[in-house]
């Protein structure tokens, strides 16, 4: 179970985007280093357990998993977790606040355009991947209990 290419891509994405504006020296650097220190535990934990299950869904739409044990397991971590992922998101956005002002001072519009980018994956996720990972989940539990 591999999560799926393009949204491991557009993390890896967005921390380069990061890292470009915690090289630019003064305010700009030291507010995304904040967002930097909040934002990679939770992109850790998101690809420990809110994201592989993802990869699980295809095209063909005939709901065939492998590993569902593992599916579950994942899915069940992640409805724990949940209410912690959404503070972090909560206190990404208050770090992107900061960074968004700065970045705006120094007139970069480069670091501004990439806490709006930030502010939309995380809605993203809240409002489409986190729930369909959860869906996934219960939609595993239930056809292994109408198996057996
Ligand atoms: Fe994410
Ligand atoms: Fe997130």
């Amino acid at each position: 179970m591999r999560i799926p290419i393009s949204l491991r891509k557009e993390h890896e994405e967005l921390l380069s985007m990061l890292e470009r504006a915690m090289a630019t020296p003064g305010e700009v650097g030291e507010a995304a280093q904040v967002v930097f220190d909040l934002l990679m535990p939770h992109f850790h934990r998101e690809e420990e357990f809110a994201l592989p299950q993802l990869g699980s869904l295809s095209l063909s739409g005939e709901g065939k998993v492998e590993r569902p044990e593992r599916i579950i397991e994942l899915t069940d971590q992640l409805r724990e977790e949940l209410p912690r992922m959404l503070e972090e998101h909560v206190q990404i956005a208050i770090a992107l606040e900061s960074l968004q002002a700065a970045a705006e001072s120094a007139g970069l519009e480069e670091h501004v355009k990439f806490a709006d980018m930030l502010l939309l994956h995380a809605q993203m996720e809240e409002e489409v991947l986190y729930p369909a990972s959860l869906l996934i989940g219960s939609y595993v539990k239930r056809s292994l209990v109408t198996q057996a």
